[in-house]
């Protein structure tokens, strides 16, 4: 599902993720450990196709991230750490344009995100725009536009937090 082989990340002078290889399977839910500064939200950053490696490949489902961006991420459901959504948008208004970026249209796209918001209980805040949810709800709403096309790799940062 996720190759990675010597992934090295450099800010400046500053090596971030140093030579980083390993494999996660189908069915794998790997938990990804380390203290603040690590590394870790830069690694799923690059995974993700969000930041270019300084060398090093990942592969997901066997497309090249940076070759093969776009079939990449469409296997990929990413929960980003703060979990950026457009604060102004309502939460119901936002789901239905991640659905359509991910190419949902009418009836199926009201059936997912339907399922999405149920899955993690948006119901009562769907008409509600994001900037006024509090902390725990507004990384529900990442989580639901991270599920909303059933990915087959989904990644998750901090997905906890809040
Ligand atoms: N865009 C950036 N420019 C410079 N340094 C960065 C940038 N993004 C992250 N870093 C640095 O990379 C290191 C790893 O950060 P990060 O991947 O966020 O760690 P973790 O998620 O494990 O806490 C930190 O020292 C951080 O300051
Ligand atoms: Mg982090």
């Amino acid at each position: 599902m996720i190759e990675i082989s010597k992934l090295t990340k450099r800010f400046a002078q500053h090596t971030v993720v140093d030579d980083l290889s390993f494999s996660v399977e189908r069915g794998e839910v790997l938990g990804f450990l380390g203290p603040n500064g690590a590394g870790k939200s830069t690694t799923m950053k690059m995974l993700t196709g969000f930041l270019a490696p300084t060398s090093g490949t990942a592969r997901i489902l066997g497309f090249d991230i940076q070759q093969d961006t776009l079939k990449a991420q469409r296997q990929i459901g990413y929960l980003p750490e703060g979990a950026p959504c457009y604060g102004d948008m309502t939460v119901r208004s936002f789901l239905d344009f991640i659905a359509e970026v991910r190419g949902f249209k009418g009836a199926e796209k009201r059936q997912r995100v339907a399922r999405a918001v149920a899955q993690v209980e948006l119901e009562n805040v769907l008409e509600q725009s994001i900037e006024t949810l509090s902390k725990g709800f507004k990384r529900r709403v990442g989580l639901a536009q991270a599920i909303v096309h059933d990915p087959k790799v989904l990644i998750l940062d901090e997905p906890t937090d809040g």
